[in-house]
């Protein structure tokens, strides 16, 4: 158990674990250990097992066959739990939110676990420790709101913080950043080696293998629920680690940019929406990709809402192929030509009750009508096999719940229901956010596809690397409004970064 050459015991060691779900075997015979004091990346593409494979270890999923032992102690799998992977000393963020969303932040870093003084909850040291937490992470977050009110990165501080509570000695990411902006990156990287410092292991688990490369120790990669390899970060590079990811080698991840292009088909003048941004004005020509950049908190989510009528505006307009519209509500704008990729899937982009047929067929159900009133259920399936086969979405029925698809392919599922629908134009938000490298470099073809069918896109990212590679244009947002436009030979890093910053880059 112990390690023979340095004679340390693991704080975490699983042995052949199998997980099998209905008709899904999720874990095939995997093997995994963690260190004291490492941060272990935990990597494969989506669906590979990540996921289940830490809720083996947190007791949220029983495995059906294999071993566990945390600090050397064998694990007795029947009866174990979230309860005594807890007093283990196991925490984890999870991938999904898990926050309550009526309540505080307080209320739910707390939840279940309020200290009580003479019968009641002594909600002052419950605050005091709450802002400590906060303190050490470094983060501002406005702990006193229902979190429904806060913007999705500051939830996740809040279940960060909520996992440290306890102080643990084994902590499981689960895609912690992908929500997070470049700074707060930066700074989760700094909270993981205090962590480490303190000989706590950590389970990283991320799709942006610069991550990998910028704090992780050791690696893991998982494919389709089977072990591939493990090892030390330092005798690898990124190429390598793509090759075990995807078994393939991967080139020119960017496909060129598309430079034919014909007329403007939205513009946006002087539009504005108090406390979110103002005074915008873009345009998007057929054919084009637009990107938009800022910091969290510069507008950009509610921009694209905007446009899409799920967010009110006070001043300005939206013409859609030269004509002004009146878009207040999102089946107008659907009904325009335009689709939404919304930044969080889970609770807008996709109905978590349907299957993964009636949600990519969904916004198309009209197309599919016969003589007016029949509905064409054959050809609905056929169309949503069709384009999610083309999308490589990896199921096993067309009539299986989406809920219970990777995060990965739930996204897949909400840009494949635009796609069925004859859309003009496409509002990316955040496209690849959770998505594994192969998936990513398939969906900018799915992008380079759109605009060679002079289809006019509006693609937010946090990535400067994606919107560089994708976008003929960038806007870059600062407090609600733009501050710069770069193109041609302004498009590079440092360019963007300034302007990101409120730096005026002339
Ligand atoms: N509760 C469940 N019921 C049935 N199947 C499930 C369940 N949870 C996960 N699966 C399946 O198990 C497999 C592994 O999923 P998992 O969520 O662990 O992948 P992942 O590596 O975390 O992917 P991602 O990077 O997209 O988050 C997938 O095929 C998924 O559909
Ligand atoms: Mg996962």
């Amino acid at each position: 158990m112990e390690d023979k050459k340095t004679g340390v015991t693991p704080l975490i060691e699983i042995r052949n674990c199998t997980m099998e779900f209905p008709g899904v075997k999720a874990l095939d015979n995997v093997n995994f250990t963690l260190m004291p004091g490492e941060c272990h990346a935990l990597v494969g593409e989506n669906g590979a097992g990540k996921s289940t494979l830490s809720k083996c270890i947190t007791g949220e999923n029983r495995m059906t066959k294999g071993e566990l032992f945390v600090k050397g102690e064998p694990i007795k799998i029947s009866s174990y739990g979230v309860r005594e992977s807890q007093s283990r000393g196991i925490a984890i963020v999870h991938q999904e939110f898990t926050l309550m969303s009526d309540m505080t932040g307080v209320e739910n870093i707390f939840v279940g676990r309020y200290e009580k003084k003479h019968g009641f909850i002594d909600w002052k040291a419950l605050d005091k420790r709450a802002q400590e937490l906060m303190d050490f992470l470094q983060c501002d977050v406005n702990l006193h709101v229902p979190v429904k009110h806060l913007r999705t990165a500051e939830r996740q501080l809040i279940q960060l913080a909520k996992a440290l509570l306890d102080d643990p000695q084994i902590v499981i990411f689960d895609e912690l950043t992908a929500v997070l902006q470049e700074k707060d990156i930066q700074n989760i990287f700094r909270i993981i080696d205090i962590l480490k410092a303190k000989g706590i292991g950590i389970i990283y688990i991320s799709h942006r293998l610069d991550e990998v490369f910028s704090c992780c120790d050791s690696y893991t990669v998982l494919c389709d629920g089977r072990y591939i390899n493990s090892g030390k970060v330092e005798d690898i590079d990124n190429g390598k680690l793509v090759k075990m990811i995807i078994g393939r080698e991967l080139a020119n991840v960017y496909p060129p940019i598309n430079e034919n292009l014909g007329d403007v088909i939205l513009e946006v003048k002087h539009l504005t929406a108090p406390k979110a941004f103002r005074d915008i004005n873009i345009q998007v020509r057929a054919g084009e990709v637009v990107g938009l950049a800022g910091l969290l908190g510069a507008g950009k989510t509610e921009l694209v809402q905007a446009i899409f009528g799920n967010h009110k505006i006070v001043s300005g307009e939206v013409l859609v192929k030269g004509k002004p519209v009146n878009i207040k509500k999102p089946y107008q704008a659907i009904h325009l030509g335009m689709g939404l990729v919304p930044d969080e899937r889970r609770t807008l982009g996709l109905n978590m009750k349907f299957d993964i047929k009636d949600n990519t067929t969904l916004p198309s159900m009209k197309l599919f009508r016969k003589l007016g009133i029949f509905q064409d259920h054959e050809g609905e399936a056929k169309a949503a096999y069709d384009i999610n086969e083309k999308m490589n979405l990896s199921y096993y029925s067309l009539w299986q719940n989406v809920k219970k698809l990777s995060g990965g392919n739930q996204q897949k599922i909400v840009i494949a229901k635009w796609m069925l629908r004859d859309t003009e134009i496409f509002l990316l938000d955040e496209p690849t956010r959770g998505i594994d490298i192969g998936a990513k470099f398939e969906i900018y073809n799915l992008i380079h596809e759109l605009t060679a069918q002079n289809k006019a896109v509006i693609l937010v990212s946090p990535e400067m690397e994606e919107l560089i590679g994708l976008c003929n244009r960038i806007y870059i947002m600062y407090e609600g409004a733009i501050m710069d436009e770069v193109e041609g030979e302004r498009k590079t890093q440092e360019v963007i970064i300034n302007s990101l910053l409120g730096v005026n880059a002339e």
